[in-house]
């Protein structure tokens, strides 16, 4: 049988490496892209085509920040495909990202200086904004709208006949700190970036515990630091080229500066050849390149609890029941008007 895999995010940085890995390991698979932007879908496809002219890739239109964009494209998928083996929910924002410049430079020259790159904890600040379906962004990108399209793909991802696996893009910047079950969409603070990757480690948990008995498992990884258009978005290219060669040197001494897209994919990557059934609901799975370049991946025990977890899980529930009503009320709108 021919596995059936999407990836959001998939046309570009890790999303785009971790497709050209999988279609160099498994010819007949059956790969979906999904997208907000076609022309860079497209794009992507073309170049993945150039290595792999026989592979099988498909394009889906996905704005995963948008919820009836979320609705439509599980629908499109679901008319298309009749399973899906692995969802590779990846896409993810950091917008308008600060640096505090002052903690930068002061972490440069202290012991913390690994540390400081990998996690970015207590460095970044982000600006937030609403989206039109009244929804913190990097909330409605980074978790909500891949939680919807995991309702959504329910049908597919639960099957007697074999198991599925779910697999999110945390970051070693899920930090507990940042992230509280009174603000889930983060509306208060200024780290919305570590919030939704630290609600994706406990969404992941929550799912093993609800669809585990359905043939549905949910697996978190860490890509490390990893050069794509997310971190020039944080320090200019030019930025990190000039501190790219210390870069290099603390790579001898710690194995999460993965640099490439390529090494970022690797947990991911791995993923794809595990049991789901196999894998240790409370780990995150890190990619991580040795100084000689030799990639591995690392399972680490995640700071998180199955209370806080459920917790989420029903607080999530209750939103897509919000958010569903939302959009019917509006078509009614719509229809009345016309
Ligand atoms: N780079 C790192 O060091 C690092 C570290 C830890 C975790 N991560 C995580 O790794 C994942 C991939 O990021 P990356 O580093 O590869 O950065 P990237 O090159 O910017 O990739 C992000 C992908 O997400 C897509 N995306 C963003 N918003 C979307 C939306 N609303 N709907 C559909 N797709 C959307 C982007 O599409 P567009 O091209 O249309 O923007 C792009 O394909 C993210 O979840 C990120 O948080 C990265």
């Amino acid at each position: 049988m021919k596995k059936v895999v999407l990836v959001t995010g998939a046309n570009s940085g890790i999303g785009l490496a971790l497709c050209e890995r999988l279609l160099s390991q498994d010819a007949q698979l059956q790969l979906c892209l999904a997208c907000r932007n076609m022309q860079r879908a497209e794009a992507a496809r073309q170049a993945l085509l150039v290595s792999h002219p026989q592979a099988q890739v498909t394009l889906l239109h996905l704005d995963v920040g948008n919820m009836r964009s979320v609705l439509r494209a599980a629908e499109e998928f679901k008319q298309k495909y009749n399973r899906l083996d692995h969802l590779y929910l990846n896409a993810g924002i950091m917008p308008n990202p600060r640096v505090d410049h002052k903690a930068f430079y002061k972490g440069l020259f202290s012991s913390n200086v690994v540390r400081m790159f990998a996690t970015g904890e207590g460095l970044l600040t982000q600006e937030d904004k609403v989206t039109p379906n009244g929804l913190q962004e990097v909330f409605a990108t980074n978790i909500f709208g891949h939680f919807l399209l995991v309702r959504e793909l329910e049908p597919l991802l639960c099957q007697m006949d074999h198991n599925s696996l779910v697999i999110w893009t945390s970051s070693s910047n899920a930090q507990r700190s940042a992230f509280s079950l009174d603000d889930i969409q983060h509306q208060k603070g200024r780290e919305p970036y570590s919030s939704s990757k630290y609600a994706s480690d406990l969404l992941s948990l929550a799912l093993n515990r609800h669809y585990n008995n359905r043939g549905l498992y949910s697996s978190v990884i860490c890509p490390g630091l990893v050069m794509t258009n997310l971190t020039y978005g944080i320090l200019p290219s030019f930025f990190w080229t000039i501190i790219m060669p210390i870069m290099w040197l603390i790579r001898i001494f710690t194995n999460t500066f993965t640099l490439s897209p390529n090494n970022g994919a690797e947990a991911l990557f791995w993923l794809f050849m595990q049991k789901p059934e196999s894998l240790d609901p409370m780990a995150k799975y890190h990619s991580l390149t040795s100084g000689l370049g030799n990639n591995y991946t690392q399972p680490h025990k995640m700071d998180i609890d199955e209370n806080v977890s459920e917790a989420l899980y029903v607080k999530l529930l209750e939103l897509e029941d919000t958010v569903r009503k939302k959009l019917r009320d509006e078509d009614i709108d719509i229809k009345a008007k016309n």
